[in-house]
This record gives C-alpha cells, sequence and structure tokens, in this order.
C-alpha cells in the first residue's frame, strides 16, 4: 500500500504495517463515524472499517478471516482498490473519488440460501440509493443494478469458512477518461452522495432484511425493480448459448424462465439481452419514487 506525507505507523488487522499521516488516519476515523451514524440502530455490533488504498475489500476481509482477525459482522469500505474482483472472474475498475467500494462479512441465520443473501443485497442498495438520491435503479437478474440503460453497481457475494462476503461496487461518477471498454455498458450515478453515509444507509437496509428474517417483503420488491419478466433473454448452459423467456422471479431468488425444453429455474449465472433491450428495458424514469 502507497501513502504519501508518512509520519506514523498504523497496522490495518492482518495487514503487514503501512505508513499512512495523522491526517490521512483523522479522516478515515472520520469515514467510519459517517458510516457508523448512517448505519443507525442497525450498527450495534457491526464493526467498521476505512481504508484509503487496498487491492480489494471482498479479498481483505477474507484473508483477515482467515488470519483470525476480524469481528463479524464486518463493515469494510476502501477509497480505491488496486485489484477489485467482480462475477466469473472480471476485473472491477475502481478508481479513487468516482465511486463506493464496499464490503460486509455477515453470519447469516442458519438454512439461509445465498440466492436470498444477493436479492437482500441488491434490494438494500437500491433502497440506499433512492433514499439519498431520489433515483430508481432497476435490477437486472441476478444483482446488476441499471440506471438509465447503464450498469451503475455491481455486486459480488462470495461464502467463506466464517460467513459470506457481500461486496459491493457503485459508480457515483464516470472516473477520469471515461469508463474502459471492458466495464462494457458501465455508467454512474453523476449524484452528489456522500459515499460513507451510502455504504452506512446500504448496510442498515441489508442487515434490517437479515434480522427480519422476513424475506417476503424483499423479494416483492425486487419482483417490482427487476423489468425481465416476460422478456426473451440468452443465458448459458453446458457452454451452449440458449434463448428463453422469463417468466418470474421464485420465492428465493431464482429466475424462472421457459424455453423449448420447459420451465427451468436459474440459480446463477448470468442472462444477456441485446444491448439496444438493454438501453429500452433499464432505461430509467428519473426521480420516480415508489
Ligand atoms: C460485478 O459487477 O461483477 C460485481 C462487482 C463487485 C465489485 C465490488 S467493489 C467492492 C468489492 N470488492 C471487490 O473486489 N469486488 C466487490
Amino acid at each position: 500500500m502507497n501513502y504519501k506525507g508518512c509520519s506514523c505507523f498504523f497496522k490495518g488487522a492482518g495487514e503487514k504495517f503501512s505508513i499512512i499521516n495523522g491526517k490521512e488516519a483523522e479522516r478515515m476515523r472520520e469515514a467510519e463515524e459517517k458510516i457508523r451514524q448512517a448505519l443507525g440502530a442497525q450498527g450495534q455490533g457491526v464493526r467498521v472499517r476505512a481504508l484509503g488504498e487496498t487491492d480489494s475489500t471482498n479479498t481483505r476481509l477474507k484473508e483477515w478471516a482467515r488470519a483470525g482477525e476480524i469481528h463479524v459482522p464486518c463493515l469494510l469500505t476502501a477509497d480505491c482498490q488496486t485489484a477489485g474482483r467482480g462475477r466469473l472472474g472480471r476485473r472491477f475498475v475502481s478508481p479513487a473519488g468516482t465511486g463506493l467500494y464496499m464490503s460486509l462479512l455477515i453470519q447469516p441465520p442458519e438454512n439461509t440460501d445465498g440466492g436470498k443473501i444477493t436479492i437482500l443485497a441488491a434490494v438494500a442498495v437500491c433502497r440506499a440509493i433512492h433514499e439519498l438520491t431520489g433515483l430508481q435503479p432497476k435490477i437486472k437478474w441476478v444483482n446488476d443494478l441499471f440506471l438509465n440503460g447503464k450498469k451503475v453497481c455491481g455486486i459480488l457475494a462470495e461464502k467463506i469458512d466464517q460467513g459470506i462476503i457481500v461486496g459491493i461496487g457503485v459508480n457515483l461518477l464516470p472516473p477520469p477518461g471515461g469508463f474502459p471498454p471492458e466495464a462494457g455498458a458501465a455508467g454512474a450515478l453523476n449524484a452528489d452522495v456522500d459515499r460513507f453515509t451510502l455504504a452506512g444507509r446500504i448496510g442498515a437496509y441489508f442487515l434490517d432484511g437479515l434480522n427480519k428474517l422476513d424475506f417476503g417483503d424483499a423479494i416483492t420488491y425486487y419482483r417490482a425493480h427487476m423489468p425481465l419478466t416476460g422478456r426473451e433473454i440468452h443465458y448459458q448452459k453446458d457452454g451452449q448459448q440458449k434463448n428463453a423467456r422469463v417468466t418470474g422471479v421464485s420465492d428465493d431468488g431464482g429466475l424462472m424462465i421457459e424455453d423449448d425444453t420447459g420451465p427451468h429455474v436459474l440459480r446463477t449465472g448470468e442472462v444477456s439481452l441485446g444491448s439496444r433491450e438493454v438501453e429500452d428495458i433499464f432505461r430509467d424514469e428519473l426521480g420516480v419514487r415508489s
């Protein structure tokens, strides 16, 4: 890790000693305080950490957990990531100053399946963005969030021995020089929102949903904001591209589809649409409240 203007040592859990100056340490403490305030009552018992630069907030939590240096639940943010990870082995471009990069490590209640966690996370991000900006993102199964036809948020959930890590990346502004071609249909909220407050509100909605053990509310919201139902999509099966029609979202977050072999429920993976269709289906009605 590189920090400039060093004047004191700081040890992050499980990391090598990194050097940051007093001002930087103070900024991180203020960030953690903002996150705690936004978490409100849901923050009880949650460990909060804000870092400057890191490799990946998901990787950090995984390594801290492996080293036994972590408290669960934990919410971690970073100003930027040098090795941000996306789904399906992709890179997640994470420059400083334009995005929110956060991960939550939680121990879900027994028998909670991963699909539900993913749904809760997507709904929590939508609700927090809507609360703080008035914008209403739409969800593309399973957990990409779109605004004005562009992907503004991705979620990477990973199971580890100590629980589940839910990593969330939100593009607040376009990076200087624009999104790289590999970012595909990426866009940004372009909203004046404090990223630490957003991290805390996402955490609050997510933990509230998790603690309630009532998944019905989240799935209702998810269905209302996931406009693929009734649409033709493509998906991969056994290395082959298949076409199907989406018939709905199952109670545990699977994508219900129908193809020439009958009805199926997709549990993981990714579905695709033509780029014109993405633009059309996920075009947002700005400022719509729900
Ligand atoms: C995707 O769209 O494929 C998922 C992107 C997930 C990115 C977030 S940013 C915070 C956390 N740390 C990572 O390395 N990835 C997730």
